[in-house]
């Protein structure tokens, strides 16, 4: 393509380090797009002639479809999609082909191309975070008087219930997704024919090529435009914290499906066995969700640090920009999936979490804050009274409202037998009715909010 100016082509190393055509030929669909944008343009403003332009079109078109049928193919030579789409234009059409790349550069294509396919990849999140959502308010509705132990410190702090515990990674969600929402806005301006980094001297419509794929609107600096590659850090930046998330919940489910807990039982169709320990089902499927999101940060890592030491405008290290986002991508579409799997088709053991949130004293506060409202007794002291009466019941082995009336009036005279009232679990949960509390009618309210953002018919 540039042999105009060499006197020998390239050795076989600068073949390889150059060639993107293994990763990129991704972006077929998105260069031939891109192409027929531009020419059907080049024609409009008699920069190529309308019958140049119709053979140029044909040829895109049947590329389109050899692709479609034989996959695209892989010769280091031609280095990456845009010369392998033009090389093949070249054998179908002949000279004529030569005229597509008017008025325009690999570098403004290359970055239009990148845009529209990470269009779609923010599109498929979206996507993949609204079904987790869906599952993870389904499975709230079912739970909101299931009742298990809250923790902090993974230590059993108060009672509340599963279905709120699900809505939390339900607001999780919803942030992960209006991020990618918001990406995608941003990102609405078409680098298309910045060319090279200077722009044109050939008289070129920009809000043409532009409304012809999609975007609202131009990119606005010719510079900025070929060199810009914050889409992509904006979604492989979402990607994590939306990966995070996901790790997190798939941490839970790991701890929760173990023996002593016993909380969940993991669907057969996303987990595995042993092949040496028979009684074994190991949560897989979770820990590779763990895991990748390990993975998808590595990736936002790879390409800030790509990107944070070039000068404007463009420079070819920026063909690296491509791997960690396709990476990401698919790696970030699988998890979605199988957290949303796993959210839908566990088993929760609703009597195992009952039982372990009247251990541990759970209740402990509801008996403080009883002492402060019944007795008027400052919350602190309040604090004092219920630490010894946790002492004495750990002391004996048994739950806080298994003491006798006697023991706690003996360490403070002011509590009376309505005391025992508050000491319940469901008692505990049902005060906590604040707006965003863990009582069920606040978690019933919470998922028919979430119902209607999702757009569920009651
Ligand atoms: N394969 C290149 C990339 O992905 C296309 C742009 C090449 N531009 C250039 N001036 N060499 O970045």
């Amino acid at each position: 393509m540039w042999g105009g100016r060499f006197a020998e082509g390239p050795s076989a190393i600068m073949r390889e380090i150059n060639a993107s055509i293994p990763f990129d030929k991704a972006l077929w669909r998105q260069d031939i797009a891109g192409s027929r944008a531009h020419v059907a343009m080049l024609a409009a403003e008699d920069i190529v002639s309308a019958a140049d332009a119709k053979a140029i079109d044909a040829g895109l078109q049947t590329i389109a479809a050899e692709y479609e049928r034989d996959g695209v193919p892989e010769d280091w030579d031609l280095e990456d999609i845009h010369m392998t789409v033009e090389s093949r234009l070249a054998e179908l059409v002949g000279p004529v082909a030569g005229r597509l790349h008017t008025a325009r550069s690999r570098n403004d294509q290359v970055a239009t191309d990148f845009k529209l396919w990470m269009r779609e990849a923010m599109l498929r999140a979206e996507a993949g975070i609204a079904a987790l959502q869906h599952a993870l308010v389904t499975r709230a509705g079912e739970h909101a008087d299931t009742i298990m132990p809250g923790f902090t410190h993974l230590q059993t702090a108060q009672p509340v219930t599963l279905g709120h515990h699900l809505l939390a990674y339900y607001e999780m969600a919803r942030r992960d997704r209006s991020r990618f929402a918001d990406a995608r806005v941003r990102m609405d301006e078409c680098p298309l024919g910045s060319a090279a980094l200077a722009g044109t001297g050939f008289p070129i419509d920009r809000e043409a090529t532009s409304r012809a794929l999609g975007f609202a609107r131009p990119t606005r600096n010719s510079l900025d435009a070929v060199s810009d590659r914050d889409f992509a850090m904006d979604y492989l930046a979402a990607a994590s914290q939306c990966a995070i998330h996901l790790s997190r919940l798939a941490e839970e489910l790991i701890i929760w499906a173990s023996q002593p807990f016993g909380f969940v039982r993991m669907p057969d169709t996303l987990s595995t066995g042993s092949s040496i320990m028979p009684q074994k089902k190991n949560p897989d499927a979770a820990e590779l969700v763990r895991g990748h999101a390990g993975r998808i940060v590595g990736c936002a890592t790879a390409l800030m640090v790509t990107m944070k030491g070039l000068p404007l405008a463009y420079s070819k290290d920026m063909q690296d920009d491509k791997p960690p986002v396709f990476e990401a991508a698919g790696l970030l579409d699988l998890c979605l999936a199988a957290a949303a799997g796993m959210v839908a088709d566990s088993r929760f053991e609703v009597a195992r979490m009952r039982q372990a949130a009247e251990l541990g004293y759970a209740t402990a506060t509801d008996l403080a804050d009883w002492l402060v409202r019944e007795a008027d007794i400052p919350f602190r002291e309040a604090h004092h009274i219920t630490g010894a009466a946790v002492r004495l019941a750990e002391g004996r082995g048994v739950a806080l409202d298994a003491l006798s009336l006697d023991e706690l009036a003996a360490i403070d005279s002011r509590i009376d037998e309505r005391v025992f009232a508050a000491l319940s679990i469901d008692a505990s949960v049902a005060a906590r009715a604040s707006y965003g509390g863990t009582a069920p009618d606040q978690v019933r309210q919470r998922v028919a909010e979430a119902r209607s953002e999702l757009g569920i018919d009651e």
